[in-house]
């Protein structure tokens, strides 16, 4: 065999020792997380997003990181303009635009992407295999990625979905962040240990756009959840399960205050309670939020 062959050779097995992207932690957990979305009805038709920041070590045993299937500008509905630079050479996976959660499972590799981030827009690693792009919220999502980060580090998981009692109750209580939290926390005991930090809410602005990230992004240095109003929610958290977890715990107390709400209330958790309970587990939480 001559220099040349060897050399193709041996660049044929660096290839062979990728392992399947298919089998990668991480797509899996994206494929059961928006699985368990849909089956819980948060995510009709394409509604809602995931973006979820990878070690680039990892990704490496399953891609050529260097090799750039294509470049994709920046841009929610309409082009983007922030500054991304703390997240620059940072690797998301995430939905696709229009992607439906219902179909992620059986073929990932057209409704999920690996996109790096890049100065002028983002860089396509694997996926939207049929010319698909990120979710028109990937402004929304990278800043509210940099807005976390500056408060925990470990954060990773950026989801946003449209809970069906969260969305109902939108409609019916007042949009105010203290109320709209307190109301919450009465609905199940463990609400307040949850999400101590409380609800961050915004009036119903126009999604896919800049504003709407700055919004959000502003809120989410005080809030790991913030309601988009009469549209959906926004959860943070270092891994699948806590953001998930976030959310399905607000979803629940949601549907109780529906379930109950056209009903006399007889009985309530009384706030002296839940400063039982925050002292119980050692939690930080919005004192203000409460009425004591
Ligand atoms: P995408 O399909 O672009 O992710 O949008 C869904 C959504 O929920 C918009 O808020
Ligand atoms: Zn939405």
């Amino acid at each position: 065999m001559g220099f040349l062959d060897e050399i193709k050779k041996a660049g044929k097995d660096i290839k062979r020792a990728f392992k399947d992207v298919l089998s990668a932690p991480f797509v899996k957990e994206m494929c059961d997380t928006t699985a368990n979305m849909y089956r819980l009805g948060w995510d009709e038709r394409n509604g809602g997003n995931i973006s979820y920041m990878l070690d680039e070590a990892e990704v490496g045993e399953y891609l050529d990181i260097n090799n750039v299937i294509r470049k994709i500008p920046l841009a929610g509905v309409n082009e983007a303009n922030f500054d991304v630079a703390p997240l620059i050479g940072k690797i998301f996976i995430v939905t696709g635009t229009g992607k439906y959660f219902k179909n992620v499972k059986d073929d990932p590799e057209t409704n999920l992407g690996i996109i790096r981030v890049a100065k002028d827009g983002v860089e396509l690693l694997w996926g939207y295999k049929d010319g698909g792009r990120p979710t028109s919220e990937l402004p929304s999502h990278l800043m509210c990625h940099m807005a976390r980060l500056k408060i925990d580090p470990q954060n990773r998981v950026v989801m946003h979905c449209h809970p069906t009692n969260t969305l109902a109750m939108n409609y019916v209580h007042e949009l105010d962040e203290k109320k709209f939290t307190h109301t919450l926390w009465e609905m199940c005991t463990e609400c307040i240990v949850v999400f101590p930090d409380g609800v961050g809410i915004l009036p119903w602005m126009l999604c896919g756009t800049n504003d709407i990230g700055v919004a959000t992004s502003e809120k989410m240095s005080e809030f790991r959840l913030v309601i988009w109003a009469m549209h959906g929610i926004y959860g943070a958290g270092k891994t699948m399960d806590e953001t998930f977890g976030l959310i399905e715990t607000v979803e629940k107390a949601a549907q109780i205050y529906m379930l109950t709400c056209n009903r006399p209330r007889i009985n309530t958790i009384k706030d002296e309670d839940m400063v039982k309970l925050v002292e119980l587990f050692g939690v930080e939480y919005r004192k203000d939020f409460l009425d004591l």
